[in-house]
């Protein structure tokens, strides 16, 4: 076979190649096999030097002319190819805007959730810092220093969890008060939400539950302050319509010491059988007093220059109040029929 016929059956197998390459990858081989730099017809082009002038001639016209057509042929083999696979491509990838979404569950907030920041919000807005605290105490901070030492039957009257030799899973926020007062210098204005703990458990009891401890130390302040401000907070809660009360109560840190109800939001004290209120015409919402001089002295205040009140509260009382729940236990069980009503 002559180079200018191997020249020939290397352009058909080329071409017929090409044709029926069908993929841009392929027909790019088809390219470095036919055209390539150790291709069979580079090679010929390389070795035409050393061929006799009248073969030269016709190898080198021969074998551009091969390269030419091979090189159109992919040219235009390769565009129809890519533009198929653009295609392809685009189909595949193609986006159903009009299929149903994958539903993403809505979460809820717990209902003693929504009482807590409402009223932290509240008292914020006030100017009060937020603090939170540890929720195994020491016995110090959880009774000792809010003027209940060992042996005072407060003691027995909080179901304490006793967890070491003086540690006790706090039964009130109340340990917060001497925490702050004990990390500053007056005037204190915080709110501190957080978990709290009692040996208890029925339909209004539960051994975890939640409080809010507020407390307010600076100079001139009366229970007139501590009324008003409780019944702005009542009222951001409950709605402006309602009233509150003082009662007066007894708590080892506070003196004088009060019990705050609200008046009944849904009867307003009309219906002798309001569920709510069972005809009572109020609820009970929270203690509160004027902080003792002894609790001031024992964080080192001078309780001749400052005042302060202080007040504690259940948020999971007041929701089951607002939402007309009869169950505590409800808001512990994690079933989500019951949080998915709020
Ligand atoms: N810590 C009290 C309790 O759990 C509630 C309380 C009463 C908090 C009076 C106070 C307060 O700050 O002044 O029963």
């Amino acid at each position: 076979m002559t180079v200018s016929e191997r020249i020939e059956q290397l352009k058909s197998e080329a071409l017929s190649a090409v044709a029926s390459g069908d993929s841009t990858a392929a027909l790019e081989a088809i390219r470095v096999r036919f055209l390539g730099r150790s291709a069979e017809l580079t090679e010929i082009k390389k070795s035409i030097g050393t061929l006799s002038p009248e073969e030269r001639k016709e190898v080198g016209r021969s074998s551009n002319r091969a390269s030419r057509e091979i090189e159109a042929a992919l040219d235009s083999r390769t565009e129809e190819v890519a533009a198929r696979e653009r295609e392809e491509r685009l189909r595949e990838e193609a986006v159903d805007v009009t299929l149903p979404g994958v539903p993403f569950p809505k979460g809820h907030l717990h209902p003693s959730q929504r009482i807590i920041d409402d009223v932290v919000d509240f008292f914020v807005g006030l100017g009060y810092r937020v603090a939170e605290g540890p929720e195994v105490e020491t016995d110090y901070y959880n009774f000792t220093a809010l003027g209940i030492p060992p042996g005072h039957p407060a003691r027995t009257m909080q179901d304490t969890f006793f967890v070491d030799e003086g540690l006790v899973l706090r039964t009130q926020t109340s340990p917060m008060q001497i925490r702050t007062m004990l990390a500053q210098e007056p005037p204190v204005y915080v709110v501190c939400p957080g978990r709290t703990y009692r040996r208890d458990s029925d339909p209004t009891h539960t051994p975890m539950f939640h409080q809010i401890e507020g407390l307010a130390v600076d100079k001139g302040l009366t229970l007139g302050h501590l009324k008003g401000t409780l019944a702005a907070m009542a009222r951001h809660v409950f709605g402006e319509d309602v009233q509150i009360r003082l009662r007066p109560s007894y708590f080892q840190f506070t003196e004088p010491s009060v019990e705050l109800d609200v008046s009944c939001f849904i009867c307003g004290g009309t219906d002798p059988g309001c569920k709510v209120c069972k005809g009572a015409g109020w609820l009970e919402m929270l203690g509160a007093g004027m902080v003792d001089p002894g609790v001031l002295e024992e964080v080192g205040y001078d309780p001749e220059e400052y005042t302060g009140y202080a007040f504690g509260m259940g948020p999971d009382r007041m929701a089951m109040v607002k939402y007309d729940i009869h169950d505590l236990r409800l808001f512990f069980e994690g079933d989500l029929r019951f949080l998915r009503q709020f």
